[in-house]
């Protein structure tokens, strides 16, 4: 059976209120999960089976303590390590919950912990073992990855977004097709409108709609993801990107990862 492999975040906007501590959404991500299964499912069946890596972001678990502790850069001159201890905890609680909803919706993702298979140096990514990772995709099971505090040769310790190690997987694994859900309905335009589709010279036209976040956040926010995504897409790192808000229903982010639709932003 031939296979497409297929990348999917639930962005922490989407799953948490990003200013609210501890703040998960769990119908959501059961929503999208299911969502998710029966784009699967749909595939398996027209006898194309989608190798799937989930990923999902930091959203409040993980922003406002790496922007308390300034854990960008490192252990703190006051803080110590701290950023590190807490950070950790508070994304290994927040995974575990996010698998158990994953369960809800029909999707059983086994996590590989970024902090024991990444390494940072100067706050970008360098060494990513991706051993575990196919081995799980070789055996059907779906892998997943989230915004996550990791090691760095140079600061002691960085934060790495889902966007970063996702460059750092595709360098070696590239993906038919990234999907991205955010709490907006993909890039918007100064009126607030969704831009359909961003093309590989599509940055320069973007100047000044671009923003960060408009919550807590330490990777960049909206502007970074797209700079990332263009760049995936230009290297052929990704087939196609796309940036939506799962519906209620569900099906755009289903036909996302078929392939076949889905709304919201299209890149490449
Ligand atoms: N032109 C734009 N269109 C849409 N969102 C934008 C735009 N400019 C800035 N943003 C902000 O980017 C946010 C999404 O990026 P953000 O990094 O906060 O989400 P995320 O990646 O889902 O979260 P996390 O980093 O926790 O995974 C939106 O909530 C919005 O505040
Ligand atoms: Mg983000």
């Amino acid at each position: 059976m031939s296979a497409a492999r297929v990348f999917v975040k639930l962005g922490g906007s989407f799953i948490t209120d990003k200013s609210v501590r501890g703040s998960l959404n769990g119908a959501r991500i059961a929503a999208a999960a299911n969502a998710i299964r029966k784009a699967l499912d749909r595939s398996a069946r027209s006898g194309r089976r989608i190798q799937l890596v989930l990923g999902h972001g930091a959203g409040s678990y993980g922003h406002i303590l790496a922007k308390r502790y300034g854990a960008v850069a490192g252990k703190h001159p006051e803080h110590g390590w701290r950023a590190l201890y807490e950070i950790r905890e508070s994304m290994a609680e927040m995974n575990l919950l996010f698998l158990r909803h994953c369960n809800k919706g029909g999707l059983f993702p086994v996590t590989v912990s970024p902090f024991a298979v990444a390494e940072a140096k100067g706050g970008s990514v360098r060494r990513l073992d991706i051993h575990n990772i196919q081995a799980l995709l070789e055996q059907g099971q779906i892998p997943v990855l989230h915004g996550d505090v990791v090691l760095d040769s140079e600061r002691g310790f960085t934060i790495a977004s889902t966007e970063a190690l996702l460059e750092a997987l595709s360098r070696r694994l590239p993906f038919d097709r990234v999907v991205m859900v955010s709490d907006t309905d993909g890039v918007l335009d100064h009126e607030g409108r969704t831009i359909p589709r961003i093309d590989r010279d599509g940055l320069r036209r973007l100047a000044g709609v671009l923003g960060g976040s408009g919550a807590p956040d330490v990777t960049g926010g909206m502007r970074k993801k797209v700079e990332k995504l263009l760049s995936f897409v230009r290297h052929g790192r990704a087939g196609s990107a796309r940036i939506l808000r799962c519906s209620p229903g569900g099906r755009n982010l289903t036909e996302a990862v078929l392939g076949t639709g889905g709304g919201g932003t299209l890149f490449g």
